[in-house]
């Protein structure tokens, strides 16, 4: 038996033909006559009618079934303009596969609650589009990496130092010791690249962050990419592109997706490089322009940022910030040495979604960042000889892919970007 993805049977090809339909009970209403369902797999929604008289056995299945039952149908497609998408099949025979209990969905439930059944909550429109979409992030990652001849890499996961600030590690029992969870791939990327010199990696990192913001989860996939020989105009351009690359392949592959989300697929081709670019001294100004006083050597937060993103109609790029309020790999701006060789690439609505910079390659500099952070140069031994043995220039990023894929599908949380998240008061299910 050949069972048609909805999205093909919406296509309306196959109209006139007796089909074999099989998926879930999205929705369902019913006369005295005729019952109607809303079936859903992976590809769309369609809707099935059951008329009484004619198939009275296919009736009382539709009529009595409960919500993500999951069904095979046979009837015949027939356009309707009254049915949603266009298309309706009257079924003829419908076969139950397997009887759902009462579905704890309903509508108007609370955030909380639907996190509570996430794994349920996971069935619905909304979220099994962004995981759609968000799979073809992944996939415009790993193809620009490599069409751009990048090694894909991977660091370790658990880790004896942390790359982005002592506060927000996560402590793990490792035998007799204490071990952290990684921040970032930050420490092993620069070694990684005195061999395959152009690597990447998507990996999970972890933050131990306590802020109940709509844009931190304590476990995030991020894509990070480190390079030999690369100076800070092309680290620009490299963020630029990738950012391009997985708008276009979204805006390609995900059309429907996007739709069902309220989005245009057109809206995301229009991001494209370059992007406008401007100093940290700069958005200080704008900041005060409209009414926000931001003291100079204070980081911007969601709300700055935010800010910022409004004047702009594309991503923007803030780039040389304050050196002490920079991880201390970060390269010093060799022209003003108040600020570093860095950028932060900022999306309307949602601020900061990647972290960058040009690295110090010389290992005084280095030594002197570490103390300022109040760091233990000894903890970073291993990393340091990456200046110790032919120290080279390199540049390298991190982005976090559900702040893009929130970005993309215009979330108002991160959380809904994210199949399961994970914050401080949630790791189940
Ligand atoms: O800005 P961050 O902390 O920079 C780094 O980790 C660098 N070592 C990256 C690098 O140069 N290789 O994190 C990078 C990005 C942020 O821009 C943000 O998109 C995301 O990771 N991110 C988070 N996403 C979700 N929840 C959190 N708690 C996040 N923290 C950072
Ligand atoms: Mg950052």
């Amino acid at each position: 038996m050949t069972y048609i993805p909805i999205t093909d049977l919406l296509t309306g090809k196959r109209a006139g033909e007796a089909i074999h339909l099989r998926g879930w009970v999205a929705r369902k209403r019913s006369s005295k006559k005729i019952a109607f369902l809303t079936i859903r797999d992976s590809t769309g929604r369609i809707q099935v009618s059951v008329n009484k008289e004619n198939n009275p056995e296919a009736y009382a299945i539709a009529d009595s079934i409960g919500y993500e039952s999951a069904l095979y149908i046979t009837g015949l497609l027939a356009e309707d303009s009254r049915a949603p998408g266009g298309f309706e099949i009257k079924a003829s025979e419908i076969k139950i596969v397997g009887k759902a209990e009462k579905f704890p969905i309903s509508k108007d439930q609370s955030q909380e609650l639907l996190l509570d059944i996430r794994h349920l909550a996971l069935r619905s429109q909304r979220l099994t589009s962004m995981l759609k979409i968000r799979s073809s992030v992944f996939e415009a990652i790993h193809n620009y990496f490599r069409k751009n001849d990048y090694t894909e890499v991977q660091p370790p996961i658990f880790t004896t130092a942390g790359s982005e600030g002592g506060s927000t590690l996560f402590e793990v029992e490792y035998f007799d010791k204490t071990v952290f969870l990684s921040q970032s791939w930050q420490l092993y990327a620069e070694n990684f690249i005195y061999s395959v010199e152009k690597a990447y990696t998507i990996a999970p990192s972890f933050r131990a962050e306590k802020s109940k913001s709509a844009r931190h989860v304590t476990e995030f996939w991020h894509a990070e990419v480190e390079a030999t020989w690369m100076n800070f105009e092309e680290l620009l351009q490299l963020m630029e592109n990738l950012i391009s690359a997985i708008c276009k392949n979204v805006a390609k592959k995900n059309k429907a997706d996007l739709k069902a989300l309220g989005k245009n697929p057109k809206d995301l081709l229009k991001i494209k490089a370059p992007f406008p670019r401007i100093s940290y001294n700069k958005a200080l100004e704008l900041l005060k322009e409209h009414g926000m006083d931001v003291p100079y050597g204070k980081d911007l937060g969601a709300t700055e940022e935010r800010a910022i993103g409004k004047y702009f109609d594309k991503p923007v790029l803030i780039t040389h910030y304050p050196r002490e309020i920079m991880a201390f790999y970060k390269r010093v701006d060799p022209t003003n040495p108040k600020v570093c060789l860095n950028a932060n690439l900022i999306a309307p609505e949602i601020g900061e979604i990647i972290d960058g910079s040009e690295r110090e390659s010389d290992m005084d500099k280095i030594l002197e960042s570490l103390k300022l952070e109040g760091l233990d140069p000894e903890e970073y031994d291993f990393y340091l000889d990456t200046r110790r043995y032919g120290s080279v220039p390199h540049s390298g990023f991190g982005m976090g892919i559900a702040r893009v894929v929130m970005w993309i599908c215009g979330f108002d949380t991160i959380k809904d970007a994210i199949a399961f998240p994970r914050t401080m008061t949630r790791v189940k299910p």
